[in-house]
């Protein structure tokens, strides 16, 4: 019976090709490592062309996997064209999409600057939707694929987290929308996975003063990337579809939060 169940988990990682969004840094970054250690071949994209070809040539020294560092905006289609043209120019297929290029903007409601929306919405769900709608059609056609959205916890909260509205609302229809291509896809061999993580320490995080006081209060990356494992090896007719990994400490991310939470009011 074990034997059986360990075939059933050897997905032979190693033939496959992902491509992770937002990799240069943070969770992105510790993602792109993980898949790289499972022996999956890699596009890690983000705008920034230094630390991005700087975290392509260290995990190409320490995983030894086949790496390709492109630019792009994922808020540009065209940019997000090309990075789906030079991954199947180099590498013929890709295997799996790792959703994970964001952007976060505190503000009360009412002081939020317009040009943040614009941002938010077209780098937190256009991007990701439009980028899974440029790969599924392969991935249908051969029956298979993966397509790991990084979502948060804060969907988690009703009402949502104070002066995180925008933020949050698109990752709520981020959640919605991965949930419903599960459906979709559950027929065709794709799976689709939102992991949904508590505040971690990351650059995006590190504006947020209230929390950054006390850093004992923020998860480092390494239960995201536990998740992004099991996600990616759990046996080939299960789906996770959605993985929580929430801090212990915040007051954010439990299921209701009081009205009167206390957050920085500017
Ligand atoms: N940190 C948290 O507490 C937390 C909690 C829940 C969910 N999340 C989600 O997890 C994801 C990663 O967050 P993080 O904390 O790792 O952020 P981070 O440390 O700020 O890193 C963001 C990454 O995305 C890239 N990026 C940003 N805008 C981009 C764009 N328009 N096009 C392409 N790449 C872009 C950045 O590189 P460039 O600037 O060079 O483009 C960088 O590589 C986000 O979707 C975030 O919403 C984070």
């Amino acid at each position: 019976m074990y034997e059986r169940m360990g075939k059933a988990m050897n997905n032979d990682l190693k033939e496959k090709t992902a491509i992770v969004t937002g990799a240069s840094r943070g969770i992105g970054k510790a993602l792109a490592c993980t898949a790289a250690s499972l022996g999956i071949n890699l596009t890690i994209a983000a705008r920034n062309t230094a630390p991005l070809e700087e975290t392509a040539r260290e995990i190409e020294r320490i995983y030894k996997v086949e790496i390709l560092p492109v630019a792009c905006d994922v808020t540009k289609l065209e940019d997000l064209e090309n990075l789906v043209n030079k991954t199947k120019k180099k590498f013929g297929k890709i295997d799996i999409l790792i959703n994970n290029a964001g952007v976060s903007s505190q503000y009360p409601f009412e002081k939020q600057p317009f040009s943040d929306f614009e941002s938010l919405v077209h780098t937190n769900y256009l991007g990701y939707v439009r980028l899974i709608r440029l790969v599924i059609n392969d991935m249908i056609e051969a029956k298979s694929g993966a397509i790991i959205n990084l979502v948060s916890g804060s969907t988690l909260c009703d009402p949502l987290p104070r002066n995180f509205l925008v933020y949050s609302s698109l990752k709520v229809g981020l959640r919605a929308f991965s949930k419903g291509l599960f459906w979709e896809m559950r027929d065709r061999g794709i799976k689709i996975t939102s992991i949904l993580p508590g505040v971690t320490d990351t650059d995006l995080t590190g504006k947020l003063k209230e929390i950054t006081t006390d850093t004992s209060r923020l998860m480092t990356t390494e239960a995201i990337e536990n998740a992004l494992k099991f996600a990616l090896t759990v046996p080939l007719n299960v789906c996770p579809l959605e993985i929580t990994v929430i801090n212990q400490q915040t007051p954010w991310t439990q299921p209701v939060i009081p009205f009167k939470q206390e957050h920085p009011t500017s």
